[in-house]
């Protein structure tokens, strides 16, 4: 793949779906998925750092899949410790540095120390970051923020009239990501058409690309793919 590097987007997020489907057409329990889902994880973090891709969002569990058998959420939420006990010093070699969005504190407290762990031992890379989805809800985080907001008004700190785009996206999950809060890309694998609650504010100008593979056969030559279909995509951002 040609690197150039103007059409590379910034902000890539992926909804990783398909696991399940991915198992039962091996005749095997869904997990089994999830656990190959984390392999490909692996290999496109490292794809998406060679192409100079600055952060890669990944959806990795919703609030809605708490609705799912309480083996497959545990199961699930089991899977950061398998992530960095086997990656950690790749992500290290590789300089990317792990950070995390979603509701935390209703997580598992081993997962929550995993997560912890996985930040700190990577906290002084300086150059991608893998931003993990982990218990994120679009609605939660909007509904979360407009509380925050509503306090500072409530508590005189704040006039509603000085309430503009900017300051809404200062109160959501993101805003650690800076100028590159909003995502330029957006991938699904597994062929749903939908965003299941995904960053509905920030994905409001992304670019969607939308693939039937599905998430455990997702390699990282259809990770170029994707990113080539973006370098030719005219982003008009309501222009002519
Ligand atoms: C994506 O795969 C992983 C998570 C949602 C955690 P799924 O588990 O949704 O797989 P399908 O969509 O049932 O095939
Ligand atoms: C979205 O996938 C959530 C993640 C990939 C973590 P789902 O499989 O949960 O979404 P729906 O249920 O098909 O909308
Ligand atoms: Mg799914």
């Amino acid at each position: 793949m040609n690197h150039d590097l103007e059409k590379i987007p910034k902000h890539v997020a992926i909804i990783m779906d398909g696991n399940g489907r991915w198992a039962k057409k091996r005749m095997m329990p869904r997990v089994f998925g999830h656990r190959k889902g984390v392999e490909t994880l692996k290999e496109i973090v490292i794809r998406a750092n060679e192409l100079g891709i600055k952060i890669l969002t990944v959806y990795a569990f919703s609030t809605e899949n708490w609705s799912r058998p309480e083996d497959e959420v545990n199961f699930l939420l089991n899977l950061p410790k398998d992530f960095f006990d086997s990656f950690l010093p790749q992500l290290n070699k590789n300089n990317v540095k792990v950070d995390y969005i979603g509701d935390a504190n209703r997580l598992p407290e081993e997962t929550q120390a995993i997560m912890q762990e996985g930040l700190a031992q990577t906290s002084k890379n300086t150059g991608m970051i893998l931003n993990i989805a982990l218990n994120y809800g679009s609605r939660q985080e909007i509904t979360q923020a407009v509380q925050l907001i509503a306090t500072k008004v409530a508590q005189g700190e704040l006039m509603p009239n000085a309430i503009d785009e900017e300051l809404i996206d200062a109160h959501l999950m993101t805003h650690f990501l800076g100028e590159y809060s909003a995502p330029d890309l957006m991938i699904r694998t597994s062929g749903e058409l939908r965003l299941s609650n995904f960053l509905l504010w920030q994905l409001a100008y992304s670019e969607f690309y939308f693939t039937d593979i599905l998430w455990p056969d997702f390699k990282p030559e259809q990770f170029d793919e994707a990113i080539i279909e973006y370098s030719k995509r005219k982003r008009r951002f309501g222009k002519v």
